[in-house]
């Protein structure tokens, strides 16, 4: 048994619900939005295909009905235009959080508090500062996103199953983040070496290139529909499986930092691994000097960012 609540059934809210229902990941999803009739709804939508699929209870509540939640999933706020980039919601989004956190928590300060809304991991350490929750009980969706999309690149140069790549994308989930090559594997293999198996060149070239594709898959996709959700979706449900599964998978999720390649006090991404405490440690893997120094360049900012908010 297992009780989703979702704050927030806008388009990465609302592709979360049916995302979660339609894997069977969970037995209950509510779904909470100040917008009451969107989440009626998109939990009837959704319900209507319940006999299609596993068991699953789907309905529209308030903050009253987090009561009983496993895990709140928050992707309320304010979402990119074209042309924003993720650290332009800072305000606006610290501002709904400020307000919304403790009213949920006044009702659940016992569940798992993932948070989706951007910029996820400025919000991830609001909600960790504010909520007093102890560490890894808030964890934001980070680059889990942006890793899938980095591995779903090199499977498609490479024509093998992403599944049986490992690679992250680590850092801010925006314009910051950077991919950890040195970690970056096939088969056991470095990505660099397998290059020369599957006869595709790996040269800094073509990873530049890549990881370009990845920082700006965002902004390309709000260029061509305005918003981004289905891939968000699948990554909030492999984040919530993790967890209710106990799986102790390592993902890429955004929590709050304490020594990290020297890091402290933002919350960044960084491979750790998910299960029912939510984050229940951070791998301080092997990077090399120069993934290290864009890591801790990607900190900074995030602490500038921090710095300037009333919190
Ligand atoms: C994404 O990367 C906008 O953060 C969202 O798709």
């Amino acid at each position: 048994m297992s009780k989703v609540a979702i704050v927030g059934s806008g388009f990465v809210g609302a592709t979360s619900a049916f995302t979660l229902a339609a894997s069977g990941t969970v037995t209950e999803i509510v779904l909470i939005d100040i917008n009451r009739n969107k989440a009626i709804g998109d939990a009837l939508d959704i319900s209507h295909g319940v006999p299609l699929m596993r068991p699953v209870d789907v309905y529209a509540g308030d903050y009253s009905d987090v009561k009983g939640s496993d895990i709140v999933i928050i992707t309320a706020g304010a979402n990119q235009k074209p042309g924003e980039t993720r650290l332009d919601l800072v305000k606006k989004n610290t501002a709904i959080f400020k307000e919304m956190i403790p009213k949920l928590l006044s009702v659940n300060d016992k569940a798992l508090y993932l948070i989706v809304t951007n910029p996820v991991d400025v919000l991830t350490y609001v909600t960790h500062k504010i909520s007093g929750l102890p560490w890894g009980r808030v964890l934001g969706s980070g680059t889990v996103l942006d890793s899938s999309r980095f591995r779903f690149l090199l499977s498609r140069h490479c024509g093998i199953d992403p599944r049986n790549i490992h690679g992250y994308i680590i850092g801010e989930h925006g314009d910051s983040e950077l991919a950890a090559w040195s970690l970056t594997n096939v088969a056991g293999v470095p990505f660099t070496e397998y290059c020369t198996i599957c006869k595709s060149k790996c040269d800094a070239n073509f990873r530049r290139k890549v990881v370009d594709e990845v920082r700006n898959a965002a902004y390309k996709i709000i260029e061509n529909k305005g918003a981004t959700y289905y891939a968000v979706a699948m990554a909030v449900r492999r984040i919530v499986e993790a967890i209710t599964r106990d799986e102790k998978s390592i993902l890429t999720v955004s929590s709050p930092l304490s020594n990290i390649y020297g890091v402290s006090d933002v919350a960044l991404s960084v491979p750790s691994i998910v299960g029912k405490n939510g984050v229940e440690s951070i791998l301080e893997l092997p990077l090399d000097d120069d993934e290290i120094k864009a890591f801790q360049k990607s900190a900074e900012i995030m602490a500038n960012v921090i710095k300037e908010l009333d919190i």
